[in-house]
């Protein structure tokens, strides 16, 4: 299963990025707001150390906008991925950027139907937005269940990237449903490896080790 940071915060990235398990990035509006960087220059900063796929979202609303600010993002980076809401204009979007050979991440995703039409466009990535679902009261996970199955049934090669993730069980769960990918805040990349029972069991490990006196080298 691909990881990737849901962040555009260079610091946290780094951090993943050292530790050889982040595969890529995404990133949206939100989290650029936040981040008060300028976006193209952040794209392009994390597109340094990060080879893996980089998303970043258009800010139009028509396709013809987000086609041409689409090949804006697209030329910072070989790996620069161009996220496209789940509109009828995002999905026009997506199929003109997937013919002229641009990889594309179809954001915004809370039905299969949606997800069935983004893989018809082309995408390279659909992003079923799972916590968001969870929020209403909804099944989010049932969602990428959903997804793996129709594009299993027709042999779509769209991948599943699992986002709006809250917790490491969303990862676990998203892995068994069959997500190619989960996009994650990098709080919970932490919440991956950290149990309080492997830092209990280390302590004990090498207080009895100091016991032996040995060195191993
Ligand atoms: C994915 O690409 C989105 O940036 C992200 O996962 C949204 O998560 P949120 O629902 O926690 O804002």
């Amino acid at each position: 299963m691909l990881i990737f940071l849901d962040t555009p915060e260079i610091e946290p990235l780094k951090a993943g990025h050292a530790t050889g398990l982040v595969d890529g990035v995404t990133t949206n509006p939100s989290l650029i707001a936040k981040s008060g960087r300028d976006f193209k220059e952040v794209i392009a900063e994390i597109c340094e150390f990060i080879s893996g796929p980089v998303s970043a979202e258009v800010a139009a609303i028509d396709a013809p906008g987000m086609i041409k600010e689409g090949k804006v993002l697209a030329a910072i980076a070989d790996n620069v991925v161009v996220k496209l809401p789940l509109t009828i204009d995002g999905l026009k979007a997506c199929h003109a950027l997937t013919q002229e050979g641009i990889d594309t991440n179809v954001t915004l995703c809370f039905s299969a139907a949606q997800a069935l039409l983004a893989a018809k466009a082309g995408a390279s990535f659909i992003s079923p937005f799972i916590g968001r679902l969870d929020d209403l009261g909804q099944d989010g996970m049932e969602l990428i269940h959903d997804i793996r199955d129709i594009y299993d049934n027709y042999g779509y090669t769209t991948k599943v990237l699992a986002a709006s993730i809250r917790s490491a069980a969303h990862v676990k769960q998203s892995a068994m449903a069959g997500a190619d990918a989960a996009t994650i805040p990098p709080k919970i990349f932490d919440a991956l490896y950290n149990h309080p029972l492997t830092d209990k069991g280390l302590a004990d490990f090498i207080k009895d080790w100091q016991k032996t006196g040995q060195s191993i080298l």
